[in-house]
């Protein structure tokens, strides 16, 4: 089971990187055949104007229910490559203080391939003990890290090959490896790159000085103006849609087992920062957020240029959460970023990514199943919990099926996704595996026709 997995996580699926493509679609008929293999019907890879959709279905019985497992093939480009202690494609198992089973560090290994890969091993196991409860159909994507930009159209086309009762989703985490849990909120996205232009080419910083706009200097004014002294952004209208949690609902969260200071000593800060009334859990569930994500311009080689830039760029991310939507908040920002611009710049604004924010119900009998399948495997209840990232496509499934998603998830936060040194737990990976057979019986038991 190791070593399929070493062979799909050798391939560089960088989706983000043209240079790549051909390892991306190599990924898509490495997943194909793994799941061929595993026992699976009606195998396809379908190409889309970006990169290939990998299908295939389980039919065990018209009675039964079906539930459609969703993944991602593609990974995060590796860099900065210097950064990582062994090859990013390379992938090897070694110990951590989280993980004392053992860890595979590889790109991808806990986002995505090594979950999606765990109900690839869950089928083959289910089938080749003849017990399979549910019929399965299988959507792994390789769009997902650049925002699924055309799987919505793919689900839209073929509605029917994709109806099924429940989506189930391993692309999250739990809160430890001795306390289960499942996420059932997620933040959505809205994603903008910011230029802005002063003088028509790069000016001596001697004899313009003084007068031209630095478009640096004013990009920086005008991004830290984004937001106020208790760290609350200031674009009009920004809060207008975001659901407040009752209390009740703040308690319960307050009852997950966070520790604030293990958690700055493992990122290795010395204080959080945020919103003065909310605490720093949820600053990073239920709150929306906006942070720079990366900035540049005029001169940043070796030495010192003196020099005036004409153009300053900036790429920020505001997270979301229920009920923003990621279009109006691109909008208020865009016309928020305009008017807080002095006069003697120009400013673009793009669009990069967009995408909702979701939750899932914890009294279907989709989630109940999940609860019961990890309660059977951790011999402990999980805790519901909310979510800081974004998977662009569950509010999709939502919109065009009518479907719920149960985010079966078996990562830790300290995996360090999208980061050098990604991995995933070797007993994470088991756990998913003996997890998920259990959902499946379960699910078909509790899920009425
Ligand atoms: N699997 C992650 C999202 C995630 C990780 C959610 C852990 C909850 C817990 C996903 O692959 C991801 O990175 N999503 C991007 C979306 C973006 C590229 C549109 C994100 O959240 O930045
Ligand atoms: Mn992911
Ligand atoms: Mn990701």
């Amino acid at each position: 089971m190791l070593d399929e997995l070493f062979d799909i996580l050798r391939i560089p699926s960088v989706s983000a990187d043209p240079a790549f493509a051909v390892d991306v679609s190599r990924c898509a008929e490495a997943v194909a055949a793994s799941l061929k293999s595993a026992g699976a019907s009606n195998v396809e890879v379908i190409k889309t104007p970006g990169h290939p959709i990998v299908f295939g279905e389980y039919q065990t019985s018209v009675d039964a229910p079906t539930v459609l497992v969703y993944g991602h093939y593609d990974v995060q480009p590796p860099d900065p490559i210097d950064l990582w202690d062994n090859p990013a494609f390379e992938p090897i198992i070694k110990v951590t203080d989280k993980h004392p089973e053992g860890a595979i560090f590889a790109r991808g290994s806990c986002d995505d391939k090594g979950q999606m890969f765990m109900h690839v091993k869950a089928l083959e196991a289910m089938v080749s003990q003849g017990d399979v409860p549910c019929n399965i159909k299988f959507i792994i994507e390789g769009e997902e890290e650049v925002g699924s930009s055309h799987l919505d159209d793919f689900i839209e086309s073929n509605k029917e090959k994709l109806s099924a009762d429940v989506v189930l989703v391993s692309d999250t985490g739990i809160f430890a490896n001795d306390t289960p849990s499942i996420t059932v909120g997620l933040r959505g996205l809205s994603y903008v790159e910011v230029e802005v232009t002063g003088p028509n080419r790069d000016l001596h910083s001697g004899l313009y000085g003084g007068s031209a706009p630095n478009p640096i200097n004013i990009l920086a004014e005008m991004i830290s103006s984004l937001k106020d002294e208790d760290q609350r952004i200031t674009v009009d209208g920004f809060y207008d849609d975001v659901l407040e949690l009752t209390s009740d609902e703040r308690e319960a969260m307050a009852r997950a087992p966070f520790s604030e200071e293990a958690h700055k000593a493992s990122i290795d800060i010395s204080a959080h920062e945020g919103e003065s009334n909310y605490t720093p859990y949820e600053r990073m569930s239920i709150r929306p957020t906006l942070d720079v994500n990366g900035i540049w311009g005029g001169y940043t080689g070796d030495g010192a240029k003196t020099v005036i830039a004409s153009v300053a760029t900036a790429k920020i991310s505001m997270r979301l959460v229920p009920h923003q939507n990621h279009e109006t908040i691109t909008k208020l920002f865009t016309k928020h970023f305009k008017k807080i611009a002095p006069s003697s710049v120009k400013v673009k604004v793009t669009e990069m990514h967009g995408a909702s924010p979701a939750i899932t119900p914890t009294d279907s009998p989709a989630y109940h199943s999940a609860a019961l399948a990890m309660k059977h495997t951790f011999g402990k209840e999980p805790i519901p919990v909310r979510s800081g990232g974004s998977i662009p496509i569950v509010a999709s499934f939502e919109r065009i099926l009518g479907l719920k998603t149960v985010l079966f998830g078996f990562g830790l936060d300290s995996d360090a996704i999208h980061s050098p040194n990604e991995h995933y737990g070797v007993f994470n990976y088991f756990k998913g595996i003996e997890t998920i057979p259990h959902f499946y019986t379960h699910f078909a038991q509790l899920h009425e026709k």
